[in-house]
């Protein structure tokens, strides 16, 4: 296992046990830039602060917690012992952003203990990387602990050392799907998103907190990132916004009140903070990975990366329904379509479109009973496993195979997910019977059991299950609605993307997304890990099905995000027919979905302002080739990009999807051109990007 290799290559650099007269508490970064200090306040209370080259950027912050019916742990600790590490090694992910990823830290463990009985004790562990920090508390095995321990109350504090501009979505213990609002941290204000905790999907308690990942940009121009790693049983933090600017933890809590149901020995998921100079660097990182454990599968050769098109698009704009019914009321919510469109013919016909078009996975939503009671108050109608009877399952599962086509499945719960956990096993099982290897779930509305939310640590654990369920019948997960990305990729690389996003869908029923999104998302949820967005809207007004709605940003945009939002699991979205041009040869255009690729060796960030563009050039796993994406906000701008990325020595085709000259978000967003180039990475290029534009490019080595 290349893991138990790695432990035995980490250098131990430095082993430090200090006796409690002199305490080592302070630890740097490899690079020395970033500094931990640890401290106990004149009461025993513990405290953290930061710096990166020698300015502070994290004021002391306390750490605590508070229980039921026992005492609180915030105070009258003394530090029994500390001990320093280090490590450096190197690992590849079975899939991702880069060939390699280095984990390099140095560590500081701190234990503490109460000066009074109980004498409880816990560990704080500090990881501190030349790109962010990360730290967890360790409760050890301990009699006082013993039997079940609620937390009521984490108290981790992230004091901030200035008004910083920050990029947000409220702390919706149900939902990420917002737009992003950019303001000061001591602004941010969720009430106007009030009216959202109307819905049973959506619950905000504290209109001053916000979800994580949450991205800020100091005085001083640098840029700090908010989040957590490696979620594994425990409540999701959201982070609570104090008059004198601090970030304190607010976990999501269960029915009754209580934050985190566990007992001794337990750790928390890693608070983490991650630091850079651009906000490149910020999506460059990998600390979230990295602090998590190492893959706990031995045999990953079954999980694929891979493009996919879906029966999906079709319902969101009311071409077709989820559900087999005649009645249209009985259509599923707001999108109003009649026919069924999961059905056998229909899914042959995008089978036959997949071969020609060579994009291996196919989506199928609403092939099995259910959705006909989609909103209303029965529990348990999806079992997952009874097809509509006019889709055949089994015969659209070997007409897939006969064309090379793989069949991604779907399990939506609306939210029932014990009710889901009660079938898991035989819903997988089915699609392993029929060469299924990847399955996109859903939570959409209220969680039942009911009074549990989506980030709680009810569903934490449910939504690990269904990840360590999928992986017994090799299939990878694409969750929507899901718990945040915490870099349990690393750990189990079956779970491939999620939503967790105000994604494509939104164009589709509502007033949608700002052209701005998408050059926030690769700075905020998508640190996190991978996005299933669901780009590639060729038909952008859709004026067919819907006149108001509309995608917000140009086709070459649409293009671009393949590159700029990662995800090993990319959807083709639009409708097979808006691939194809009148002669029913491919949209010129399609060629660009049909190249770029879905798994990297190497991904770099070229330039980016959070809110205003984003250039990412990322070079194809296995391959020469190298494509680059670029997005704008609302506003057009020109810029200039150096080649040299590209491999020296080498010559590549370079062909450039951009904006045509008049093309414009609103009215003008299909004008696109296609040019071609010879270039080398002694090249530079201007690239010109509409209002709401982009440009996306592919190099191929001559
Ligand atoms: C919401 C999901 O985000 C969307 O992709 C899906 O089509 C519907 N729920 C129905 O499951
Ligand atoms: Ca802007």
């Amino acid at each position: 296992m290349t893991y138990m290799k790695a432990l035995s290559l980490i250098l131990l650099s430095s082993f430090l046990l200090s006796c409690n007269m002199n305490p080592q508490t302070n630890v740097t970064s490899p690079n020395g830039q970033l500094a931990v200090d640890f401290s106990l306040s004149g009461d025993g209370q513990p405290n953290y602060k930061v710096s990166y080259e020698g300015e502070k950027i994290i004021n002391p912050s306390a750490l605590g917690f508070e229980f039921k019916d026992r005492p609180a742990f915030r105070d009258g600790l003394r530090i029994q012992n500390t001990e320093s590490n280090s490590a450096d090694e190197t690992w590849q992910p079975v899939w991702g952003e880069q060939k390699e990823v280095r984990n390099h830290y140095n560590e500081l463990l701190i234990t503490l203990q109460e000066t009074e009985a109980p004498n409880r004790l816990v560990n704080v562990r500090f990881r501190v990387y030349d790109d962010g920090i990360g730290f967890r508390y360790e409760f050890p095995a301990q009699e006082n602990m013993a039997d079940s321990v609620f937390i009521m109350n984490e108290q981790t504090e992230f004091a901030l050392t200035g008004d910083h501009q920050t990029w947000w979505i409220p702390a919706d213990y149900d939902s990420y799907e917002y737009n992003y609002t950019q303001s000061k941290v001591s602004e941010v204000d969720a009430s106007e998103f009030k009216s959202e905790n109307e819905r049973v999907d959506r619950q905000i308690d504290n209109f001053q907190a916000v979800n994580t990942p949450v991205t800020m940009k100091t005085g001083e121009g640098l840029y700090l990132s908010f989040h957590e790693a490696d979620l594994t049983d425990y409540a999701g933090m959201t982070l609570g916004i104090t008059d004198d600017l601090k970030l304190v933890s607010e976990l999501v809590p269960w029915a009754d009140g209580t934050k985190v149901k566990t007992k001794a020995p337990f750790t928390t998921p890693w608070r983490t903070i991650q630091v850079g100079q651009t906000p490149g660097d910020l999506a460059e990182s990998f600390l979230l990975q990295n602090l998590n454990d190492p893959s706990k599968l031995n045999d990953t050769s079954w999980i694929e990366p891979l493009k996919y098109t879906g029966i999906w698009w079709e319902m969101h704009i009311g071409k077709t329904a989820w559900n087999y019914s005649e009645r249209a009321e009985d259509s599923y919510g707001q999108q109003g379509g009649t026919q069924h469109g999961a059905n056998t013919k229909n899914a042959k016909e995008y089978i036959d479109f997949n071969n020609r078009a060579n994009i291996k996975g196919l989506l199928i939503e609403g092939w099995n009973t259910g959705w006909e009671f989609w909103g209303t108050d029965s529990v348990g109608f999806f079992d997952f496993t009874t097809p509509y009877t006019d889709f055949d399952l089994r015969e659209v599962a070997s007409y897939a195979q006969e064309n090379d086509v793989a069949l991604i499945g779907h399990h939506e719960t609306s939210g029932q997910a014990a009710h889901y956990q009660t079938r898991l096993d035989a819903a997988f099982k089915l699609y392993q019977d029929v060469g299924v290897h990847h399955v996109k779930t859903g939570y959409a509305g209220g969680v039942i059991p009911k009074g549990e939310y989506h980030h709680g640590q009810f569903m934490v654990r449910h939504y690990r299950q269904v990840v360590k369920t999928a992986a017994k019948y090799q299939i990878g997960v694409n969750a929507h609605e899901p718990i945040k990305a915490t870099g349990i990729r690393r750990t189990y690389p079956n779970m491939m993307t999620r939503e967790g996003v105000r994604g494509m869908e939104y164009n589709a029923w509502s007033e949608g997304m700002p052209p701005q999104h998408t050059t926030i998302l690769p700075f905020t949820r998508v640190l996190g890990g991978p996005i299933d967005y669901t780009p590639g809207i060729f038909d952008i007004t859709f004026d067919k099905y819907r006149e108001k709605e509309q995608v917000h940003s140009t086709l070459a945009n649409q293009l671009a995000l393949y590159v700029v939002l990662y995800s090993p699991m990319q959807m083709a979205a639009d409708l097979p027919e808006n691939y194809l041009a009148e002669d029913d040869e491919f949209h010129p255009a399609f060629q660009f979905i049909q190249d770029v690729a879905v798994d990297w060796d190497e991904s770099k960030v070229l330039n980016s302002e959070i809110g205003d563009y984003v250039i990412t050039a990322r070079k194809e796993k296995g391959a020469d080739n190298w494509f680059l994406g670029a997005v704008t906000d609302e506003n057009e701008r020109t810029k200039k990009v150096s080649l040299d990325f590209l491999d020296d020595g080498q010559t590549y085709q370079a062909t450039i999807y951009r904006d045509g000259k008049d093309a414009h978000w609103e009215d003008n967003p299909t004008a696109y051109e296609i040019e071609q180039h010879e270039v080398t990475s002694q090249d530079s290029l201007d690239l010109w990007m509409a209002p709401g534009g982009g440009t996306a490019i592919s190099f191929e080595v001559k």
